[in-house]
């Protein structure tokens, strides 16, 4: 068996900083952009049941197996697939998976950076008093402002970009492991508030039955296979993201240990959004379903009312950036990693040009709101170019790229590689749950979810 390898990257001072960076990377605009509207969308209580159970029988068991196969290689995700592939005698497509995952980032990146540029713009129009004594009707008529402008959609859009480029090329973990450990606790205290605000003002009771009260009868296969890709974006997971975290995790660290706080941290962000933004939704008799614009339009209402408002809500919306330029970060390391390790670029020339890519991807996403918005690429002629970037990545190959890091994890190598990475007993219960889990549930739901969503059970 090949001896240990050390990350030519570098390695988190310890776990705690794998733990900061990798919940950076999960707490994002999954958690408080998409999670809230996607509830809202999906008929509130049996989405978020589905949605949990997702998390627990597939994300849970999955972010283990990719932080194991990361510590294991300790390159870039294709390149820790080829090494172990060889190590293990196996066969050198897998790699493929290491591709696609690239391929995946660079499409959610696209969008991602869209909506990241919104959350600064609005950092700065809250900087401008902008939602002074606002309404929910201005509210909206300023958001969809927003998307109708072209200029507007690019320019912020380059800005985020640019600020993740400027991180990534200075080589992440110094400016990045003190930024997650100072911002995401304040973000933490910012949406307690919201929530402990949105529990004053009414709304409350309808949103703890609207969020938690479940009604199966507006389920079908669409709304899991949507549970399923959101559990899968929340977490980071199938695109190699938490993988090359993992590949800079300390030997000593306990992945099992380690993968549960990240999944709890990430879990309970997402309820305390949908918490803290329903309760104005409904106490303002608005829709909870009004898709991507949800927090973008309902939050200004709030810090238009409430004292220090224009304060709080610069705060939020930096937060809420902060949030999504962690996540970013983690959706560009896999390719600049990549990049870094063939040579001749520097980590700076590698991330130059990936951003370089994923900007121009992203105009095209940000123009598709506007003067785009006909532009079709079939066979999807119902999506614009933004949702069906949005749709494929999240939806088809993060599931996929999970679907297969767990049959590479829990069937292809040597259980003895599993038990090592995993500090597991061979015969403990909690090793048994997982490979069982892994092995058969996590994958077999992802098949079935697809199958369904494809219509082949009628
Ligand atoms: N998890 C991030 C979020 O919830 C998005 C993300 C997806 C980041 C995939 C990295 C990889 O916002």
């Amino acid at each position: 068996m090949a001896a240990p390898r050390a990350s030519v990257h570098g390695e988190w001072s310890s776990s705690l900083f794998f733990i900061l960076a990798a919940t950076g990377s999960a707490v994002g605009l999954g958690n408080l952009w998409r999670f809230p509207y996607l509830v809202g969308d999906n008929g509130g209580g049996a989405f978020v049941v589905i949605y949990l159970l997702c998390i627990l029988l597939v994300g849970l068991p999955i972010m283990m197996a990719e932080i194991m196969i990361g510590r294991r290689g300790r390159h870039s995700p294709i390149n820790s697939l080829r090494l172990i592939a060889r190590d293990e005698g196996l066969n050198p497509a897998w790699q493929g998976l290491g591709w696609l995952g690239v391929a995946a980032g660079f499409m959610i990146l696209s969008f991602y950076s869209v909506v990241g540029g919104w959350a600064l713009y609005y950092g700065f129009e809250a900087f401008q008093g902008g939602f002074r004594g606002i309404d929910t009707d201005t509210a909206g008529t300023l958001f969809e402002g927003v998307l109708a402008s072209p200029g507007l959609v690019v320019l912020w859009h380059s800005i985020f970009l640019l600020l993740l480029f400027g991180i990534v090329a200075a080589g992440v973990r110094r400016g990045l492991q003190r930024a997650v450990t100072l911002l995401m606790p304040l973000l933490f205290l910012l949406l307690l508030f919201l929530v402990l605000y949105g529990a004053l003002t009414g709304g409350f009771a309808e949103t703890l039955a609207f969020m938690f009260r479940p009604d199966f009868s507006a389920v079908d296969g669409g709304t899991i296979l949507t549970a399923l890709g959101q559990a899968f974006f929340t977490l980071s997971l199938g695109m190699g993201a938490i993988m090359v975290y993992g590949a800079y995790l300390p030997s000593r660290a306990s992945i099992p240990g380690n993968t549960v706080w990240i999944v709890g941290m990430d879990t309970l962000t997402a309820i305390i959004a949908g918490l803290a933004i329903f309760p104005v939704v409904f106490s303002a008799g608005m829709e909870p379903a009004q898709g991507p614009g949800l927090v973008f339009v309902t939050l200004p209402v709030v810090f238009g009312e409430i004292t220090l408002g224009t304060l709080l809500g610069m705060v939020f919306f930096v937060l809420l950036s902060v949030a999504a330029i962690t996540s970013g970060i983690s959706l560009l390391e896999p390719a600049v990693a990549y990049l870094t390790e063939r040579g001749p670029l520097s980590r700076a020339g590698a991330a130059a040009i990936i951003t370089l890519a994923i900007w121009l991807l992203g105009i095209a996403a940000g123009l598709s709101l506007n003067v785009w918005a006909d532009v079709r690429i079939l066979p999807f002629a119902d999506l614009g170019i933004f949702d069906l970037l949005e749709f494929v990545s999240n939806d088809i190959m993060l599931p996929l790229g999970g679907l297969l890091i767990a049959v590479f994890a829990a069937w292809r190598i040597r259980s003895k590689t599993r038990l090592v990475e995993l500090g597991m007993p061979p015969d403990s219960l909690r090793f048994r749950l997982w490979l069982l889990v892994t092995r058969f549930v996590a994958p077999l739901a992802v098949v079935l979810v697809f199958m369904n969503a494809l219509g082949l059970f009628g």
